[in-house]
């Protein structure tokens, strides 16, 4: 496995002709942000040696190297979920390739469910913490480097989440903060599950991130993230959703989010 990150590393070291710090995972919401970055030099999943390749509708699957004003970054474009059958070594292995690349801090996006009764379709919410609710542990096995036991009592830097909640002060951009359990789907969640997970202490649910934030966290890179809330799994306004209805919602969100990564990438 190491041996598969470090190839991988120096092959994409070969063609890299900037240093990024910082690294981002265009998720949901974050689609345009690409079109934000300049100098940019792109790499396509299926010429990366043990990468693996992107499926979903939407998710189209490259690297992005440039600039985010000022900062140099590298961004995925398309990111690997468990449902889509991966197992969590690849899910997670874009990550892993990151930290041998140099990167210090990682902005994450995803699209989620919200099962906290104060939300609202299209609402942000800053991640300050996580569930892990997958059904296997990126870091089972092996332990390649690292702690064994990592800890997690700040798997979102608490620095940054001040920060973005600073930017969305001024920008006059309405955020919510909480917590995002992970699960694998590829279903969303009967009442039942929304109300189970409201009752664990989730504010948010979606099928993402918490795998990539889990390995990010073992290799000390600093962790950001920001949901949007494209339905709403609270009694008496779970409604039927599709993946059509969950792209509109983040489509229409996705112009505060850039706005608050944007300028967060450039602070942080
Ligand atoms: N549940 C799980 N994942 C999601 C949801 C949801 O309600 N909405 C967007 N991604």
């Amino acid at each position: 496995m190491l041996e598969k990150i470090k190839k991988t590393a120096d092959f994409l070291k070969e063609r890299m002709h900037t240093q990024p710090g910082t690294a981002i995972i265009l998720g949901t919401g974050l689609g345009s942000l690409a079109n934000e970055i300049t100098e940019k030099y792109e790499i396509k999943y299926e010429e990366i040696p043990n990468f693996p390749v992107s499926t979903v509708e939407g998710h189209s699957g490259k690297l992005i190297f440039g600039k985010l004003g000022n900062k140099d970054i590298m961004a995925m474009q398309g990111r690997f979920h468990y449902y889509e059958g991966y197992s969590m070594q690849e899910v997670t292995f874009p990550v892993r390739v990151m930290k041998e690349l140099g990167i210090k801090t990682l902005f994450v996006s995803n699209a989620s469910g919200g099962t906290n009764p104060a939300f609202e379709i299209g609402d942000l919410m800053i991640i300050t913490d996580h569930i892990n609710y997958f059904p296997e542990h990126p870091l089972r096995g092996k332990n390649l480097y690292g702690d064994r036991f990592p800890d997690m009592s700040e798997a979102y830097s608490k620095e940054l989440i001040q920060k973005a909640l600073q930017i969305a002060k001024e920008k006059g951009i309405k955020v919510q903060q909480g917590v995002y359990v992970g699960t694998q789907g590829p279903t969303f969640e009967t009442p039942a599950e929304y109300k189970l997970f409201r009752i664990f202490g989730a504010d948010a649910v979606g099928m993402s991130t918490v795998p990539e934030v889990i390995v990010a966290n073992h290799c000390k890179i600093k962790v950001f993230g920001i949901s949007v809330i494209t339905d709403l799994g609270v009694e008496g306004k779970i409604v039927e959703v599709s993946h059509e209805e969950v792209q509109i919602a983040a489509d229409a969100a996705q112009p505060k989010m850039t706005t608050i990564m944007r300028e967060l990438i450039n602070r942080a």
